[in-house]
């Protein structure tokens, strides 16, 4: 399983700094042999040889160069990361469109990046039973095919709701991806201690993009222990 924390713009690198050190003798004591990923916010990361991932919550295209206010692969580089968030509907919301999300894939395919692309529903779709093509469009524009391309059903309704999608929806739309994408697929929306026994059962679900609950240490902790 693959169990990937999403900070936002949460934690200092102070604070991240003594999570990631306990997340690191915790994963080594604990031998956890599951995937850890942690995205904390770029201003934050750490130079380190840690038992997790450390990825990048954004990025933009590039080397480097004239781009206000963005982290190029330079950037990334030195702190040797080579994972990456790309479509989270925070970012979407934003302004990003599937034909930038289609620019920061392709970059990620050119410098062979670990890439987890979310795609998710918003309620109006869900409600008017649009979910499935609506899905599928957002995947328009991706070569599925690419071997480091992870999918992350993140219905937006559920994110930071403390409501997850019910089982048997997630365990539906899984399925239908499945038929898409030959890759891993993870659920992320309002993740926790309480859900995840249930989620982990789910066919085609390798794991979970977790974002409040992955805040404290202990709570994000509990998912894998
Ligand atoms: P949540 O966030 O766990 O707080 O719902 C998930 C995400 O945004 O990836």
């Amino acid at each position: 399983m693959i169990y990937a924390a999403n900070f936002k713009c949460n934690h200092t690198r102070k604070s991240y700094e003594i999570y990631a050190k306990e997340l690191d003798c915790i994963i080594k004591n604990h031998k956890i042999s599951d995937e850890i990923i942690v995205f904390p916010n770029s201003a934050s990361f750490l130079n380190g040889n840690f038992s997790f991932i450390q990825g990048a919550q954004n990025f933009y295209p590039c080397k480097n160069g004239a781009f206000t206010g963005e982290i190029g692969q330079e950037i990334l580089d030195e702190f040797h990361i080579n994972t990456v968030l790309i479509g989270h509907c925070e970012r979407r919301n934003l302004g990003e469109s599937d034909e930038f999300i289609k620019e920061k894939f392709e970059f990620g395919v050119l410098n062979e990046y670990k890439i987890i692309l979310c795609i998710g529903e918003n309620l109006d779709i869900k409600m008017r039973g649009k979910t499935r093509e609506f899905l599928a469009s957002q995947l328009d524009l991706i070569d599925l095919n690419y071997k480091n391309l992870i999918l992350a059903y993140e219905p937006i309704w559920a994110i930071g709701t403390g409501k997850s999608a019910k089982i048997e929806d997630i365990s539906e739309i899984l399925s239908f991806l499945a038929t898409l994408f030959n890759g891993k697929i993870l659920y992320g929306g309002s993740v926790n201690s309480k859900n995840i026994a249930q989620i982990k059962q789910i066919k085609h679900c390798s794991g979970v993009l977790v974002g409040s609950a992955s805040l404290e240490i202990k709570t994000f902790c509990e998912l894998f222990l």
